[in-house]
């Protein structure tokens, strides 16, 4: 029992290291799907605990080599990401979710903006009612819209990946937008959509009470941060937001969107984002994954 135990640890921390090597821009990159089951997350809303069990169902493909500049090719099917389930029969975390569960119900049935009449799906978010981060993004995309689910293409696969390599999984954060709805052809959402649009996201903050923000990109940035700035300028430190004029100040912490590191797939861009997720993490007092060496 001891020596299976051993093994898992050791199979864990390889899982890890890899991971945090893979995002940080290894050379080789594996195509196999990420598997995200078997995890537990304690009911106190801490960090998850480790997986009890290796992630060992991944079957592995062939390897691909990323080229320079550029993220690899293969675009991954969007079901490859699993649904984040959190069980819980805590009722304070019980109550959160229902909570949760009924603004998706009100973004389900929103017209506030002319974007209901061409989406497919609203996109409401998910994950971890107890989250201590909470990612956000832009506005569904075209496999976000085709599945109501966010960050579940290409984009969404890297930011799995990032936050794996933070040592937590999809269903320790919660992962939303600024926009529910897809705008056309993504194009950027308007100041109108995103004014209609915020009040929902500041709902879901509200509830899950996180203790940090992510805002990937200059939209989600700029909405959360009330600031024309460019992303540039907002990254590599902490900002504050309050939902309300008297709420609680929130750490928001501004990095690159996964789309545009997938665009400009460059070793100082991936530095910088995990430089940016380091921070998180030492902000919120969780260990730090091993930094990757320097890239060959
Ligand atoms: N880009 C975003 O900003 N959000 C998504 O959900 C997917 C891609």
């Amino acid at each position: 029992m001891t020596q299976v135990k051993e093994m898992q640890r050791l199979i864990r921390a390889v899982r890890g290291q890899l991971q945090a090597e893979l995002t940080l821009g290894a050379r080789w990159l594996p195509l196999g799907r990420v598997s995200l089951a078997g995890a537990a997350r304690p009911a106190s809303g801490g960090r998850a605990a480790a997986p009890s069990a290796p992630a060992g169902s991944a079957a592995r493909k062939p390897a691909v080599q990323a080229g320079a500049g550029r993220a690899p090719a293969a675009r991954p099917a969007a079901a490859e990401i699993p649904v984040p389930h959190v069980r819980t029969s805590d009722p304070r975390v019980l109550e959160k979710q229902r909570r949760l569960e009924a603004i998706a119900q009100q973004v389900r049935q929103c017209t506030k903006c002319p974007l209901h009449q061409t989406r497919t799906n609203p996109v409401p978010g998910e994950g971890n009612p107890e989250a201590l981060i909470v990612f956000v993004g832009e506005a569904p995309g075209a496999d976000e819209d085709a599945q109501g689910r966010p960050f579940v293409g290409r984009a969404g696969k890297l930011l799995t990946q990032i936050i794996e390599a933070m040592g937590l999984r999809r269903e320790d954060v919660y992962i939303a937008n600024v926009l529910k709805s897809r705008p056309p052809n993504n194009r950027e959402p308007s100041a109108l959509e995103m004014a209609a649009c915020i009040g929902y996201l500041y709902e879901q903050i509200e509830i899950i009470a996180p203790k940090m923000i992510v805002a990937l990109g200059a939209c989600a940035a700029r909405a959360l941060l009330n600031t024309p700035a460019a992303i540039g300028q907002l990254r590599g430190r902490f900002h504050e937001l309050r939902t309300q004029p008297l709420g609680p100040a929130l750490k928001v912490r501004a990095t690159y969107h996964p789309a545009y590191l997938l665009r400009s797939y460059l070793p100082e861009n991936r530095r910088r984002v995990w430089e940016d997720m380091q921070a998180v993490l030492r902000e919120l007092g969780l260990p730090v994954p091993p930094r990757r060496k320097q890239e060959p």
